[in-house]
Parts: C-alpha cells; sequence; structure tokens
C-alpha cells in the first residue's frame, strides 16, 4: 500500500524536517539505540480522505483522559525504535495515530502498526496542554542530551532555578534563546503518569524540562524550535563543562550582566 505522505506535500515537509532533527539527535550522541522520541500535531494537514482511514491497529489505551485532543492525529517516533532509523524513513519508525472521541484511547491509521512511543502520556499531556492554552505549539520532544543529564547526577544542580542561573551565565544567547531557563523533575519511572503530570507542571514555567538522571522534553511551535531550546541550554551545560575540565569552575557573567541582557531585549518571563 502508498505511504500517506504519498500525494500529501505538506504531510511530507512536515515530516522531512521531523527526520531532519532526528538525524542532529543521532549525530549529537543523545539518541543512543531507542533513545528519546518525538511527536508531532499534523491535525491541520489532515484531509477528508485520511479522516476516513479505517484504523490498522486496535484500539489503545493512552494511559491519560486528554479532553483537547478529540478527533486529533500525531505523528509519533515508535516505541523501540532508533532516530537514526527516522531520519532517513519517518514511516518506518513511526506512525500516525488518531485520537478517539473517548479522549483516552487511540488507534493507528498509516503506514504501518508501529506502536508509538512508551513516552506518550509525557508528550500527549503536553500536546493537550497546548490545544488548552492556545500556545500553537505542535512539537514535543524528549532526547538524552549528555551534558544537562550528567549534571543532573550531582545534588547541586537539581534545583531548577540554581541550575538556570548557572546556564544562564555561561554565555549571553542562553538567556536570550531560553529566558524562562530549565526545570527539574526528580527521578520517576521512563513512561509514567507521574512523570508525565510532573512534567506538565514544568514545561509551563520553563523552556525546557530536565528528568532527574534521564534527559529532557521541550516543546516548540515545530520540531526545530523544540531542539534549538534543547541544544541551546544544553551547549552551556558544555560550556560549564569544559571550563571543569579545565580545572576551574567557570565564573559566569555577573547577575548584572544577565539582568542587563532581560531589560535590553525585553525577555519573556512567562510563556
Ligand atoms: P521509546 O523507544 O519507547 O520511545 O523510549 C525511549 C526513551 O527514551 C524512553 O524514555
Ligand atoms: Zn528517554
Amino acid at each position: 500500500m502508498d505511504s500517506i505522505l504519498i500525494r500529501r506535500p505538506e504531510l511530507k515537509k512536515a515530516l522531512d524536517s521531523v527526520a531532519e532533527v532526528a538525524g542532529y539527535l543521532w549525530k549529537k550522541g543523545w539518541a543512543e539505540r531507542n533513545g528519546g522520541n518525538l511527536t508531532l500535531n499534523i491535525t491541520e494537514y489532515v484531509d477528508d480522505q485520511m479522516r476516513t482511514l479505517p484504523a490498522i491497529s486496535g484500539v489503545l489505551p493512552i494511559g491519560v483522559t486528554l479532553p483537547n485532543l478529540k478527533g486529533c492525529y500525531f505523528y509519533c517516533k515508535g516505541t523501540g525504535k532508533r532516530m537514526r532509523d527516522l531520519a532517513r524513513d519517518p514511516m518506518s519508525a513511526g506512525s500516525i495515530i488518531r485520537i478517539l472521541d473517548d479522549c483516552a484511547t487511540y488507534e493507528i491509521i498509516a503506514d504501518t502498526v508501529v506502536k508509538p512511543t512508551s513516552e506518550l502520556p509525557s508528550h500527549l499531556i503536553l500536546q493537550d496542554y497546548a490545544i488548552a492554552e492556545g500556545t500553537g505549539y505542535k512539537a514535543t520532544l524528549h532526547t538524552h542530551p549528555i551534558e544537562l543529564v550528567a549534571m543532573s547526577h550531582s545534588k547541586e544542580y537539581l534545583d531548577s532555578k540554581h541550575l538556570t542561573q548557572i546556564l544562564w551565565s555561561m554565555i549571553p544567547e542562553t538567556l536570550a534563546f531560553a529566558p524562562l531557563g530549565i526545570g527539574v523533575v526528580p527521578y520517576a519511572l521512563p513512561s509514567s503518569v507521574e512523570l508525565a503530570d510532573a512534567t506538565l507542571e514544568l514545561v509551563k514555567k520553563h523552556d525546557v524540562v530536565l528528568w532527574e538522571k534521564h534527559g529532557t522534553v521541550a516543546v516548540g511551535p515545530d520540531m526545530m524550535e523544540a531542539f534549538d531550546q534543547t541544544d541551546v541550554l544544553n551547549k552551556a551545560a558544555c560550556i560549564y563543562m569544559t571550563g571543569k575540565n579545565f580545572g576551574f569552575t567557570p565564573e559566569g557573567m555577573t547577575p548584572q550582566a544577565v539582568q542587563e541582557i532581560r531589560d535590553v531585549f525585553n525577555l519573556p518571563d512567562k510563556r
């Protein structure tokens, strides 16, 4: 059977961009084996024919009930699938799902039965929030950026405010492009609803959420923006770590210099 992407150039373009990001994740070393996952709300590209496509899976539970997702469609990385494979062929490493009217279950409609990521509750809770708040965010990205994850192994860096101040002070662009900073979720079981709920609370106030000893989560209008948010903050962590490797603790920009950036660029302090 033809791929759902055939004769749907807009949908294909959106997934090409997702694939490009998946390639970056692999090259950065953030996507070992099946590490990381992502979803993209593709409802805007759904035509009448797609709406009537029969399910190719049974009805599957999300794990949570999300009232704003009724009738929405998402591209999801498949559980156990590799980002580096997704980069070559998104429809072999992921699938398109339709959320059913009960807002608690979904079915797969294309191209083959690739079961969505185990972190689906976290992704869809954020997608539900994005719609409820009218944020325009369509993309959610979970990845394993090495330096940020390493920092989350020390109690010294588990306080969100303290970690954010360190990262902001490494290079002016960090504050300019991540003005809400990073929020740290204490360790919780991967794929759990507990982890998803805690992530939602911190995404409301931060650009990126760091899961202790695991990885990050970011949202954005598209996958490239969600990637950039993660990349900007991990770059700051890399600079900090490089200073530590040289044998000193990086001085960081002064609080006055950081405040000046906030004032001059009129940076937001909430979403
Ligand atoms: P999946 O293969 O189920 O997407 O899991 C990868 C992962 O990073 C879990 O946190
Ligand atoms: Zn993970």
